[in-house]
């Protein structure tokens, strides 16, 4: 690490790391209601739980995105940030402003729309926010002595993605017209601009561990980037299928949306090209079991669980099952949390000059949480498809469904718990390995 001001991302990762724990909790508190043991109930209702659950998700990985650039710009632009207290005041607000959200939705302070619960004051909050750290890090590429594509495709990334974030916050009063435009927000962060900083940091990842040439990555950035744009913007019709949209939606929505896997299998087969490709054995190999994880399980997540359910004939009976929630936790595990934690296991011995990579700990994180992960996508698979059977074929009522898959929240539960055994054991690591040293910058 050559650059001081990239130690500030340190504190990202650490919030991501405690985040995501809080969050497993969350996930365990639902599993078990799930399975008839609703104990919290008058404490943590449901629908403050699956918010909470939801919410710090995503606030994990934007913590994690936002470390990541504090880390990779510096680097890629040969310049410090351009101001630390700066970014030291956009962690904090960040970090304010995610507990005064889960401390409200607790309160029933809310807006019930999913993903989007936080509430419109603390939205503006969000704003300021992420335009104090969009300043941060243009500012620093424009000063800096080099624009790499790979540094300007992940800043366009986080630009969209704020961008992006505002037609959540427009005021409807049509059911049909706010979940258009909620799908703007979710969808497109997702499955397109969220997809340009995944493309970014994988980037930045292959040159680093396998050391072929920048101008090889950066031509396969271009294919990824043009597959995400053509299949994902219009591939939000997935959305639009029977929810007062006019019915060429059907058609488009369909079409483009089983276009999508490309851009994911595209990842896939570049990060293995690059991998085979690359003739440096970099010794940080846990980074990039990491990385390659990243592209292959965002493809099976993403791509084919996400194609599944994606034409109209499949998602009248799927929508809002837990067919859902099966491809949410694969695809969200598989694309952005494989990404930020290989991305920390990058970026943890540059800064504080230890290998703990080569603990055993670290590589049991890596399998026990991914296979955790695969028994997690099987047991909501199976949950769901007897959800659709019963509920939406043979006609069942919504709670005697809900009674017949508990014995499925079983296997979810001890799979949880293996993926949870992992993640404890990566957030140690992380913690084992200290703070940021100016040793470590003077050595590189
Ligand atoms: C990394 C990329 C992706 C992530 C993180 C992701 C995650 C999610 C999540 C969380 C939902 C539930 C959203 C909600 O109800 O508010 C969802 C829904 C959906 N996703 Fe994805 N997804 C990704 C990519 C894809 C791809 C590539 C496809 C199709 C080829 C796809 C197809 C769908 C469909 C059809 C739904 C709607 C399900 C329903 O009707 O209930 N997804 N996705
Ligand atoms: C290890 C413990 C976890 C457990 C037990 C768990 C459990 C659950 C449950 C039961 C739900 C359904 C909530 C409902 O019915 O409304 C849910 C939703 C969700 N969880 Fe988790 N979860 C865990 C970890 C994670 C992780 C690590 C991620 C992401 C990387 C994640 C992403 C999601 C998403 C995106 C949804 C919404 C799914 C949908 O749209 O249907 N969860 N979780
Ligand atoms: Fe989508």
């Amino acid at each position: 690490m050559k650059y001081k001001s990239q130690q500030i991302a340190w504190w990202f990762f650490a919030l991501s790391g405690v985040l995501l724990l809080l969050q497993i909790t969350y996930g365990f508190i639902m599993a078990f209601a799930h399975l008839g043991y609703d104990g919290l109930h008058d404490l943590i209702p449901f629908n403050a739980a699956t918010a909470t659950h939801k919410n710090l998700l995503v606030v994990w990985i934007l913590s994690g995105f936002m470390g990541a650039a504090y880390f990779i710009i510096p680097d890629e632009a040969e310049h410090e940030l351009i101001s630390v207290p700066l970014a030291k005041l956009q962690f904090w607000s960040l970090a304010i402003v995610g507990v005064v959200a889960v401390i409200g939705f607790h309160l029933n302070w809310w807006e019930g729309r999913k993903f989007l619960e936080i509430p419109r004051p603390l939205d503006y909050l969000v704003v300021v926010n992420v335009l104090l750290f969009l300043y941060i890090i243009i500012m620093t590429l424009w000063k800096g002595k080099k624009r790499t594509t790979t540094s300007l495709v992940l800043t366009m990334g986080l630009l969209f993605a704020a961008l992006l974030y505002l037609p959540g916050m427009i005021w409807f009063d049509n059911q049909t017209m706010d979940s258009f435009f909620r799908w703007w927000v979710v969808h497109l962060w997702v499955e397109g601009v969220w997809e340009l900083i995944m493309g970014g940091i994988l980037a930045y990842l292959l040159i680093k561990l396998t050391g072929v040439d920048r101008e090889v990555i950066e031509k396969w950035l271009y294919v990824i980037v043009g597959l995400t744009f053509i299949s994902g913007v219009l591939g939000t019709g997935h959305h639009y299928y029977y929810i007062g949209t006019p019915k060429y939606w059907l058609l488009i929505g369909g079409i483009f949306s089983a276009m999508e896997p490309l851009a994911f299998l595209g990842m896939a087969l570049f990060a293995l090209a690059m991998y085979r490709k690359g003739e440096k054995r970099h010794p940080n190999q846990m980074a990039l079991y990491w990385t390659l994880g990243t592209a292959i399980i965002s493809f099976v997540g993403a791509g084919l669980l996400g194609v599944a359910h994606t034409l109209p004939a499949v998602n009248m009976y799927t929508h809002g099952t837990f067919v859902t929630a099966m491809h949410g936790h694969m695809a969200f595990w598989g694309a952005y949390g494989m990404l930020v934690l290989g991305m920390i296991t990058y970026a943890m011995p540059l800064m504080t000059g230890r290998k703990l990579y080569t603990a055993p700990g670290a590589s049991y994180a890596f399998w026990l949480s991914n296979i955790g992960m695969v028994g997690m996508t099987t047991a909501f698979a199976a949950a769901g498809v007897t959800q659709v059977y019963l509920e939406r074929k043979v006609g069942m009522d919504f709670i005697d469904t809900q009674q017949a898959m508990e014995v499925h929240f079983l296997v979810l539960i001890a799979a949880a718990a293996l993926f949870t055994t992992g993640i404890v054991m990566f957030v140690v690591n992380f913690f084992k390995y200290g703070r940021p040293t100016d040793e470590a910058l003077e050595r590189s």
